[in-house]
């Protein structure tokens, strides 16, 4: 078992990896800006008052326990400071990054080429160029996360409600599962200064996506104007050889499987109709 890990920012990622976590660390810490509030499932030992924009709360975090780094890191010069307070560079550190860190404007291939973790990256992206600073300056492993879906954040509802739309546009997506099993291997396994891409390795038109939720589901979708970017096509072989490390696999390589489970619980949930 590995000593202790502490999760900055406790959102739906986080939540979700708590019971591997624990399973693999003996001591898990997660932190928010409100605990009282957004830690109320932890117990007390666990939950750490840190907000970055306030240095006054950095000294909180406990000393020498590996760090999951699960928001935006900006501002630069606050993350900058607050690495040397916490001695980041000793500790194992990943940090949860995104997708948009690569431009998908500049291509006019239809459909788009497949990109890997050696394509271009936007450093004019305050958060993309705080992930850079903390892989080469302090060895953080970065993930370049694609959409994240999940009990509770369901593709299907973002449909409905108009959030998204039908189009010839290429989306990326990762199970909020297969994520937090991903942030697990990284810590245990990945190279200091590591980048990974983590997707589902199925990329797809949102045209793909809405037909089958109207005939699956019989849920209607609104349609976009075809003058929206391609999009992308992200290669997920790193992160696969990752998880293969870690003796793990991925296990929602099936969208629709798994936007039926989550349906499934959703009513489950919801009880017996009356
Ligand atoms: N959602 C997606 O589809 C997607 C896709 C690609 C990448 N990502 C990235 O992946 C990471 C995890 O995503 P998520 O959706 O699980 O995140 P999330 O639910 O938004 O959780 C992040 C948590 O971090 C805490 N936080 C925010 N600002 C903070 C600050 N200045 N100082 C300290 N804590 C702060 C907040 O918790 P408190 O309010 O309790 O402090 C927030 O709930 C994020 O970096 C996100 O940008 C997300």
């Amino acid at each position: 078992m590995h000593p202790s890990l502490t999760i900055l920012g406790s959102g739906y990622t986080a939540k979700a990896l708590l019971p591997l976590a624990e399973r693999r660390y003996a001591h898990v810490y997660a932190t928010s800006r409100t605990p009282e509030r957004h830690l109320s499932h932890l117990s007390p030992e666990q939950r750490i008052r840190f907000d970055l924009t306030r240095p006054d709360t950095w000294t909180s975090i406990p000393t020498a326990t590996d760090v999951l780094w699960c928001f935006p890191a900006v501002p630069i010069d606050l993350v900058q400071r607050f690495a040397d307070t916490i001695s980041l560079g000793v500790r194992r550190l990943v940090i949860l990054g995104s997708t948009s860190a690569y431009n998908d404007g500049s291509s006019s291939a239809y459909p788009p080429p497949w990109i890997d973790e050696s394509a271009t990256i936007d450093l004019t992206i305050p958060r993309v160029k705080s992930e850079e600073l903390l892989r080469t300056a302090y060895g953080g492993v970065v993930l370049r996360v694609a959409g994240i879906y999940g009990p509770g954040r369901d593709p299907i509802e973002w449909i409905r409600t108009g959030r998204v739309s039908a189009s010839r546009k290429y989306v990326n997506l990762i199970h909020v599962e297969d994520l937090g099993a991903t942030c697990l291997a990284a810590l245990t396994h990945a190279d200091s200064g590591g980048v990974y891409n983590v997707s589902d390795g199925q990329p797809r038109t949102w045209n793909e996506i809405c037909e089958t939720v109207e005939r699956r589901w019989n849920i209607r979708s609104s349609v976009s104007d075809e003058s929206r970017p391609n999009g992308k096509r992200l290669s997920n072989n790193k992160m696969c050889e990752l998880l293969d490390l870690d003796r793990a696999g991925l296990r929602h390589t099936d969208l629709f499987e798994a936007l039926e489970a989550i349906q499934k619980n959703t009513l489950n949930e919801a009880g017996p109709s009356r």
